[in-house]
């Protein structure tokens, strides 16, 4: 019995990366058999962290989401932290948001069941369909604004160049419209420490 539940164990945790991914990242089982069998969420949510470095969300502060007591913010904080960090909103475009979310919703489908699966991951709680909907609305509503190049002819001075080449690497190149200049500096900073977070984050790993 012992061993196969270190193989369902090993199974559930490739089956969360895997995915959606095209390759797996270094998984070594050998570092799992020694351990404790069945995980709380605090573990995978650590484990997820040091064998997914890179590919989950930086983590936004609760306090930091646009309409923070709404529904969407609420569901949003219950379901989008069981595995990573609290996703932002601005991470994605509108346009993009349903496939990611599509993508989370399957492992949390799979892995939400009564099976050995759920059973072993501690049982991760998966939403319905209002509930995914209400997710899906609330991110698109705040989801990043994709600049529209054809209305910035400055985009090729060295400025334009630094924001192009900094701001576009994890999400779509923003629109500058969307903040107010006495905003920007604010959103700047917290883009400096999701930064250094990815990073650091990249580091331990290694
Ligand atoms: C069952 C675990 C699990 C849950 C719950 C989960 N995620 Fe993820 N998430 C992952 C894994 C694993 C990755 C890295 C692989 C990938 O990107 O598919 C990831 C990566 C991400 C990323 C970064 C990659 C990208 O495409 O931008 C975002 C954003 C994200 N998740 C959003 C969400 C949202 C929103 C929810 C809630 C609706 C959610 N996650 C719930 C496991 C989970
Ligand atoms: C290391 C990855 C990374 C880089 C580089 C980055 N961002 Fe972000 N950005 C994020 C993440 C993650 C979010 C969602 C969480 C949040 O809002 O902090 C986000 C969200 C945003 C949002 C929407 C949230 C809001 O408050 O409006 C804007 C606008 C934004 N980024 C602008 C920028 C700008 C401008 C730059 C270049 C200076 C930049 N980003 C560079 C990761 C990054």
């Amino acid at each position: 019995m012992k061993s196969n539940r270190q193989l369902i164990l090993g199974m559930a945790l490739i089956a969360i990366g895997l995915l959606g991914m095209n390759t797996i990242p270094g998984i070594s089982m050998g570092g799992m058999m020694g351990g404790p069998m069945m995980m709380d969420r605090d573990d995978m949510k650590a484990m997820m962290n040091r064998m997914m470095a890179g590919q989950l969300p930086p983590g936004i502060d609760p306090r930091d989401l646009p309409d923070p007591k709404s529904e969407g913010a609420r569901l949003l904080n219950h379901y989008c932290t069981q595995c990573h960090n609290l996703p932002g909103p601005g991470m994605h475009t509108a346009q993009e948001w349903p496939s990611v979310v599509g993508r989370m919703n399957q492992r949390m489908q799979m892995m939400g069941g009564h099976g050995m699966m759920g059973m072993m991951m501690d049982g991760i709680d998966a939403p319905n369909n209002s509930e995914l909907k209400t997710v899906v609305k609330y991110l698109q509503a705040h989801a990043q604004q994709p600049i529209d190049t054809s209305r910035y002819s400055d985009l090729d001075t060295p400025a334009g160049q630094a924001f192009q080449n900094t701001c576009s690497r994890c999400h779509a190149l923003p629109d500058p419209r969307q903040h107010t200049a006495a905003e920007w500096p604010a959103v700047v900073e917290r883009m400096t420490r999701n930064m250094q977070a990815i990073a650091e984050s990249k580091s331990r790993s290694r």
